[in-house]
């Protein structure tokens, strides 16, 4: 058993499969990850069942019943404290945060994207990867700040682009090495090793590089 371990709690919309990934990585005992509770804005996202799958207490909460941005964010934001975390894990969570949300969890808040950050922020980022020709692609862990997927990144990695590839199938490789660095991620903030400092993410006290720990196939 780690001495000091880690709450944390994960926002999704869909799938779940970087939670997933997140599950198996922390089951270990020497894991310092405890993931303690998992919410979804839609009750449909099968990233509930895979949480109760492993026993992790989940909620829903539905953006249609409130009166705009800050009153769902504020209601977002009692549901996550009620269970403690010292980190929030944004894992396909499909909604844009206010700035009192992000600035509540300064620090202990990360986000993973389909990207090489600062490439392809929002959405369909294959696709735009693709019709700008790109060589390489991937995808990257950071943390959050105001600016919409631009805080200080932690990890990317790099997936080449192969000939025919189309958004799906090069979806699916960018997938597959989320799986892998989203864990990573957690894993050094859950060991105390990963920090916001002022002028960006701090690993082992160091610097990370603009580009985050970077990993290539
Ligand atoms: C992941 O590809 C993640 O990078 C992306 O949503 C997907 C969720 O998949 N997030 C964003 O695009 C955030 N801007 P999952 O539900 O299978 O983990």
């Amino acid at each position: 058993m780690p001495s000091k371990t880690c709450n944390v709690v994960v926002l999704l919309s869909g799938s779940g499969s970087n939670l997933q990934a997140l599950i198996d990585n922390s089951r270990g005992e020497d894991s310092p990850v405890r993931i303690r509770g998992v919410i979804s804005n839609r009750a449909d996202a099968y990233g509930l069942q895979r949480a109760q799958a492993a026993g992790i207490e989940t909620a829903v909460l539905a953006h249609g019943g409130f009166d705009g941005r800050e009153a769902f964010d504020a209601a977002l934001m009692a549901l996550i404290d009620g269970f403690k975390p010292d980190l929030v894990v944004l894992a396909g969570f499909m909604r844009i945060l206010s700035g009192g949300f992000v600035r509540h969890y300064q620090g202990r808040l990360l986000n993973i994207h389909p990207s090489l950050l600062p490439k392809y922020k929002g959405l369909h980022t294959h696709q735009r990867a693709l019709e700008a020709g790109d060589a390489e692609h991937g995808c990257s862990v950071h943390f959050v700040t105001e600016e919409l997927d631009g805080g200080p990144l932690v990890v990317q990695a790099v997936v080449p682009v192969e000939p025919g590839d189309t958004a799906d199938s090069l979806a699916q490789r960018v997938h597959r090495q989320e799986h892998q660095i989203y864990p990573l991620a957690v894993r050094w903030f859950a060991e105390g090793r990963l920090r916001l400092g002022e002028q960006g993410a701090l690993l082992d006290g160091q610097p990370l590089a603009a580009s985050g720990h970077l990993i290539r196939p």
